[in-house]
């Protein structure tokens, strides 16, 4: 199994280092643009080796496609990340033309390659390789909306005062502040009802700090996050990687299903060997598919500024 990572930068770096700890893939290919970046990256992960006990075989290169040949999964970070105060959909003018080069140059010497879309706007960027590259639909998946679940958990553990295993919950529609959808309404604490335990109002302070869990940690950090992203983009890997048929919500090409059409958004996906398997349908609210819907229109207006 032969993944490659574009964008050798803070999610790039910490996706790797934990795709290499789980041990599962036999080579981890990391490029960036910047000059000897990703080599170094490369031979600072592979010096862990030893230490973390894995043997996964990690390289880098300076932009060098060929060496990314027969990929099995890539992996898109490259691209510039938000300042505090900056929304991810500010991003588009530089990311749309980074994520449009890297992905065709991807495809050229992997041609039956999964990609993973990392970069901000994710959704947009996502519906961006869908529109530009003949990839079929299935290869093609957004990471945000599995980030935004675990951000969730996380916040929805301390509610409870509970340990994150305990909880379960899942974040879909676009991965922005305004746009995710937190489905507080089937969050759980060991498969009983969050609500049976938490007020309407503690609830919804949960759904609305987990919208804002990105923004809160640029704030913290100056930047934005990378080791819950980062391992978001592993768990996505290692589920394609090892066939494992599980559900995230994922940055998928919707054709009528939640009466969406022509768009990525997140959604459900079990993911296996072939990508996306299978979009799953829930039953929303009707208050769950107007944020969807609602959510969708925002993406939407965001995608109506690609240049193609
Ligand atoms: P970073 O600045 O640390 O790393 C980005 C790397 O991309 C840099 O090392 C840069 O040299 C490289 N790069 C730029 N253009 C390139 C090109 N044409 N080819 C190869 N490499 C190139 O940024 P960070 O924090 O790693 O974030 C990366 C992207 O991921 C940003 O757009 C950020 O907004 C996004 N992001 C998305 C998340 C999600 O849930 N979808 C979560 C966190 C970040």
């Amino acid at each position: 199994m032969k993944v490659t990572v574009v964008g050798a930068g803070a999610v790039g770096a910490s996706c790797a280092e934990y795709i290499a700890i789980k041990d599962f893939a036999s080579e981890v290919v990391l490029l960036d643009i910047k000059e000897g970046y990703a080599e170094g990256k490369a031979m600072d992960l592979m010096q862990t080796a030893s230490l973390n006990h894995f043997d996964t075989k990690i390289t880098g290169s300076t932009s060098d496609y060929s060496k990314t040949a027969n990929s099995d999964i890539a992996v898109i970070t490259s691209g510039i990340p938000r300042k505090p105060g900056m929304t991810r959909e500010e991003l588009i003018g530089i990311n749309a033309g980074i994520v449009k080069d890297v992905s065709s140059n991807i495809i050229k010497h992997s041609p039956n390659v999964i990609i993973i879309v990392v970069s901000n706007p994710m959704d947009t960027m996502t519906y961006l390789v869908h529109k530009t590259t003949d990839l079929p639909k299935n290869r093609i998946i957004g990471m945000g909306g599995a980030l935004d679940s675990a951000r969730f958990k996380y916040r929805l553990a301390e509610a409870l005062e509970a340990p994150i295993s305990d909880v379960d919950g899942m974040v879909i529609g676009g991965h922005s502040d305004k746009g995710m959808v937190p489905l507080t309404r089937l969050a759980t604490r060991n498969s009983v009802l969050a609500s049976e335990f938490l007020s309407e109002d503690r609830l919804n302070q949960v759904m609305e700090d987990t919208k804002v869990g990105g923004a809160t940690l640029t704030g913290l950090l100056g930047t934005s996050a990378w080791y819950a992203p980062g391992a978001a983009v592993s768990a996505l890997v290692q589920a394609i990687a090892c066939d494992q048929q599980k559900m995230f919500p994922c940055s998928a090409l919707l054709e009528g299903e939640y009466n969406l059409n022509d768009i990525a958004i997140g959604v459900p996906v079990i993911l296996g060997r072939n990508g996306i398997e299978k979009i799953v349908e829930i039953d929303l609210s009707d208050a769950e598919k107007t944020k969807l819907t609602e959510s969708a229109e925002a993406v939407k207006k965001t995608n109506g500024t690609l240049e193609f």
